[in-house]
């Protein structure tokens, strides 16, 4: 069996908890302003201009390959992409995020939203997929936002802080929440399904800002949801993904909800992460990105550390516990997939590999 072969398996592997010749590592938001070249492709464009342009997006996801032998691509897209193309006006600033010009406030708003056809309303995002499964030697992951995320978005109108009118509006309008979360669900499964469809290997979903909720409102207005997409999602060869940041008290609901691999942030310590979400479920993480800041020897006993606590069992995927920052250089993310990759070298019998 060639290197290349099994470079190109062991991502997927891992998040089926199947034997690996090395853990494999990829980063969230690999493709980002720490790549000149990124900073170089953005000039004079819009990120959703790059997004909606399948040879621009295919172009800005190839970039952190050319630099680094990580076990996976990530789709260059946003998460907002497919909600401004059910026509919700919106756009993307430098430095802040999302920003909806009308924000969602009442029911009315709710039923105004219409549903997601991605053959028609996403096109540009499945012809991307469709070019980079014809260049890629690793496997692609697809992604989306989960519904609470985008929600916050809708309803905040921005980046929010704290959250509030989003959950003032799940407890004083139960109703139009749940419609809310119905209908961004529908969205979400179909959209994941349609880049599935297209070839995506692996889907991610991000719940970036969903540990704002404590675990009963979790379990009430956000968890029947994301079970929706992931059970829909499961008949499906591709793992499924599911990330979200500050999550360590709803590590064990999120486990409820049904994905192959929970992804995890820095604030818990991945050995106990892993325990609350349980061991026959595959875990992604969990390096602080501020950590890559630091010179490498700081970035490298961190790494180590979390290294040590996934001690080799089966179904880690090496990652950073959010986003790749800004200022990150590149040579520390170089050097950090090759750490990982000869710290966790093990030999694969050829009996347990897949051919
Ligand atoms: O590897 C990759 O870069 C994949 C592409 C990717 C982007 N956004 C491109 C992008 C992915 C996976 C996302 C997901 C995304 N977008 C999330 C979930 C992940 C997370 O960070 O929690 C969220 C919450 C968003 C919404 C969003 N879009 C934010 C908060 C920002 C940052 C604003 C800023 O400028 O700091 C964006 C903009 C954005 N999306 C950038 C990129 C590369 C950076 C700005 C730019 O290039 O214009």
């Amino acid at each position: 069996m060639s290197a290349d072969r099994l470079n190109a398996d062991r991502f997927l592997a891992a998040c089926r908890r199947e034997p690996v010749d090395r853990t494999p590592v990829w980063f969230m938001r690999q493709s980002g302003r720490y790549l000149p070249e990124y900073k170089k492709l953005r000039e004079g464009r819009t990120l959703l201009e790059v997004c909606r342009t399948p040879e621009l997006a295919v172009e800005a996801t190839l970039l952190p390959l050319r630099r680094m032998d990580v076990d996976a691509a990530i789709l260059f897209s946003d998460i907002m992409v497919p909600v401004a193309a059910i026509g919700v006006d919106l756009r993307i600033e430098e430095g802040v995020g999302p920003v909806v010009a009308s924000p969602i406030r009442s029911t009315n708003d709710v039923r105004s939203l219409r549903p997601l056809h991605p053959d028609e309303d996403v096109p540009f995002v499945l012809d991307a997929i469709k070019l980079l499964r014809k260049e890629l030697t690793v496997p692609l992951i697809g992604f989306a936002g989960a519904p609470f995320t985008l929600a916050s978005y809708l309803i905040e109108g921005g980046p929010s802080r704290y959250h509030q009118r989003t959950k003032a509006f799940m407890h004083a309008e139960p109703t139009a929440w749940e419609n809310l979360m119905g209908k961004l669900g529908d969205g979400v499964l179909a959209y994941l399904q349609a880049q599935i469809d297209a070839g995506a290997q692996a889907v991610q979903v991000f719940d970036s800002w969903v540990g704002a909720l404590d675990p009963d409102d979790y379990l009430r207005f956000v968890l029947p949801t994301m079970r929706e997409i992931f059970d829909g999602l499961g008949g499906r060869s591709a793992p499924r993904i599911h990330f979200g940041v500050g999550t360590g008290e709803l590590l064990p609901l999120m486990r409820d909800a049904g994905s192959d691999v929970v992804g995890v942030d820095w604030r818990v310590p991945l050995h106990e992460a892993w325990e609350r979400i349980g061991f026959d479920v595959a875990i992604q993480g969990n390096l602080d990105p501020a950590v890559c800041l630091a010179p490498w020897e700081a970035v490298e006993a961190k790494a180590l550390s979390v290294l040590r606590r996934a001690a080799g069992r089966p179904g880690h995927v090496f990652n950073l516990g959010h986003g790749v920052l800004p200022d990150t250089p590149v040579e520390t993310l170089q050097r950090l997939v090759e750490l990982v990759h000869e710290r966790t070298a093990r030999p694969l019998d050829e009996a347990e590999a897949r051919a």
